[in-house]
């Protein structure tokens, strides 16, 4: 069953009661969010040319925008991105008129290189992701969003998900990349962004995206933190257990929507295979594990984990830190695409065992079945049954 278009999702974000940062990448409903949450704020939009203009040529208009407001009245500033010099005067508003400021944006990373301050802590930040599967609830459909994400777009109009993720892909390309002036040359950032779908999930390998890409292994570096600063992607580092192990292995990235990553890999014309369906199938979980750890503000650091024998564990997510006198607590997550558990699956689990250097909270094993088991000390659960416990805080 499709979204119906009115129905408005609640989100499991809910907004701090003073200013607060929101990013998010394009699409996933910040705008909307805001609307709902904070239906009395003064809403400015900076994607209305003539208000940018006029903001970014005097940031003092702002104040007399606004108008005569009382105390703690919401001011909410969207696309925030594009005019970084107007933190300086949001601050100041802050402190004289005690307003209090809801600053949306797709990326960070302008407001960083623009030398804002980011109001010197002074705001909290949010992300927000696309829809999680515990926010679609009922509406949730496994194999739809393994094959086409997460974006409100995308789960409204399942039917035009290819053209919706096309543009998708096209707008932030034009809109984020050209427009913004992030890359020099847009073709070989093209070449990239299509690799780096293809790679989804796998460790990065600089060195040979250089060679294939034909440009140098800095410029893959910039690229990638290009995709990280305006929220598609995420390095999901190795996992290291002690103190000693000093060699690090490289980390892996995920695209934030696996449907997002299909239209970087441009196979959104082909049926994707069981591999590329396993990988979307962890790009989901890994997408779940983060608004978890966002809404519940746990936090927790997440990693993946390759054991000396070289076997692999997708994601262990670190409850509590390593002290002096206390090994790290970890809860580890193998995921499968498939629908009959193989026992010989749980040999990576297994191969993480309890001793001095570490204490396991919990060994889960996530597959697309109907039955949960427990083997030893390994759970064994279906999706939909791994999404409601880990909203229920049962996972960590
Ligand atoms: N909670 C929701 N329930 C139903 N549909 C939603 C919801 N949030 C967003 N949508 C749909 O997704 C579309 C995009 O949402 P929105 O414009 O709020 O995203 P955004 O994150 O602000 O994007 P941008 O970064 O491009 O400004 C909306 O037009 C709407 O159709
Ligand atoms: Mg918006």
């Amino acid at each position: 069953m499709n979204i119906p278009r009115t129905n408005y999702v609640p989100r499991l974000l809910t907004c701090p009661n003073r200013s607060f940062f929101l990013f998010g990448p394009r699409g996933v409903g910040k705008s909307t969010m805001l609307r709902h949450a904070l239906p009395e704020a003064v809403s400015l939009d900076l994607l209305d040319a003539s208000l940018y203009l006029e903001l970014s040529r005097d940031p003092h208009r702002l104040e007399a925008i606004i108008g005569q407001k009382p105390e703690r009245t919401w001011i909410l500033l969207d696309e925030i991105q594009k005019a970084p010099e107007l933190l300086d005067e949001v601050h100041r508003l802050m402190e004289s008129r005690r307003w209090r400021f809801a600053l949306c944006g797709s990326s960070a990373r302008k407001l960083r290189r623009g030398g804002a301050n980011l109001l010197a802590g002074r705001a909290v930040t949010v992300n927000l992701e696309g829809f999680s599967a515990k926010e679609l609830g009922t509406n949730f459909d496994l194999m739809r969003s393994v094959s086409w994400g997460m974006l409100p777009f995308v789960q409204e109009d399942p039917d035009q998900a290819p053209e919706i993720l096309s543009a998708y892909l096209n707008t932030y390309l034009r809109e984020e990349v050209r427009e913004e002036g992030l890359v020099r040359r847009v073709p070989p950032f093209v070449r990239f962004l299509n690799l780096a779908g293809q790679f989804n999930g796998q460790q990065v390998n600089l060195v040979n995206i250089a060679r294939e890409t034909a440009v140098s292994r800095s410029t893959v570096d910039t690229y990638f933190s290009i995709l990280i600063d305006t929220l598609l992607g995420h390095f999901l580092p190795a996992w290291r257990p002690g103190f000693k192990v000093r060699e690090a292995a490289h980390p892996k990235f995920y695209w934030f929507d696996p449907g997002v990553a299909r239209a970087a890999a441009g196979w959104l014309r082909d049926p994707v295979d069981r591999v590329w369906q396993g990988t979307a199938l962890e790009t989901l979980v890994y997408h779940e594990l983060r608004v978890y750890n966002e809404i519940s503000r746990k936090l927790r650091p997440l990693f993946f984990y390759r054991t000396p024998a070289g076997v692999e564990v997708d994601f262990i997510i670190e409850t509590a830190r390593r002290q002096f006198d206390n090994p790290p607590h970890v809860v580890a997550v193998e995921v499968k695409r498939a629908e009959r558990w193989d026992r010989s699956w749980e040999k990576p689990l297994r191969a993480i065992t309890s001793g001095p250097e570490l204490k396991i909270d919990r060994l889960i094993g996530i597959y697309c079945g109907s039955r949960t088991y427990q083997f030893d000390n390994i759970t064994v659960m279906p999706i939909a049954d791994f999404i409601t416990a880990l909203f229920a805080g049962e996972i960590f």
